[in-house]
């Protein structure tokens, strides 16, 4: 197993929430499964900007070009976030990891992906 490669993104929430305010940004980055997710906690802009960094970050780490929406952030009953690219049946996707963080004005996600 190696690595195919590695990527970093960092969001300004400010600037985020500008984008965010037009409906046609949302629906062409994020999934059903991510807005329900990002929209059931206190703060969903934050949430929204860490998915975005993440899809971000996963964009510099492969190789090949994909959309917002074939990169889906997942979150598991602890909290921990994965990576699934859509259509899941498509064969050779990369396996990637995440980690993702946010504070304040900022969020953040670093990505490692291996080459399957
Ligand atoms: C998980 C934890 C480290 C998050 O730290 P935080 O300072 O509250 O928040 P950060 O901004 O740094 O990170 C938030 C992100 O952490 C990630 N995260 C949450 N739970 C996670 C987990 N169990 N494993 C990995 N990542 C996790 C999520 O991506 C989250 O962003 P999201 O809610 O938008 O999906 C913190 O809640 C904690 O210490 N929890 C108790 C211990 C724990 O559950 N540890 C995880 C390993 S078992």
């Amino acid at each position: 197993m190696s690595v195919l490669g590695v990527g970093v993104d960092i969001v300004f929430l400010p600037d985020f929430a500008k984008a965010m305010k037009k409906q046609e940004f949302m629906k062409r980055v994020f999934s059903a499964k991510e807005i329900r997710f990002c929209k059931s906690k206190a703060f969903p802009l934050q949430h929204f900007a860490a998915r975005f960094a993440a899809k971000e970050a996963t964009f510099k780490a492969i190789e090949k070009p994909v959309s917002y929406l074939q990169v889906e952030i997942r979150t598991s009953a602890s909290g921990k976030p994965s990576i699934a690219f859509l259509p899941q049946k498509q064969a050779r996707h990369p396996a990637c990891q995440i980690s993702m963080a946010h504070v304040k004005d900022y969020a953040l996600a670093f990505v490692i992906c291996t080459k399957q």
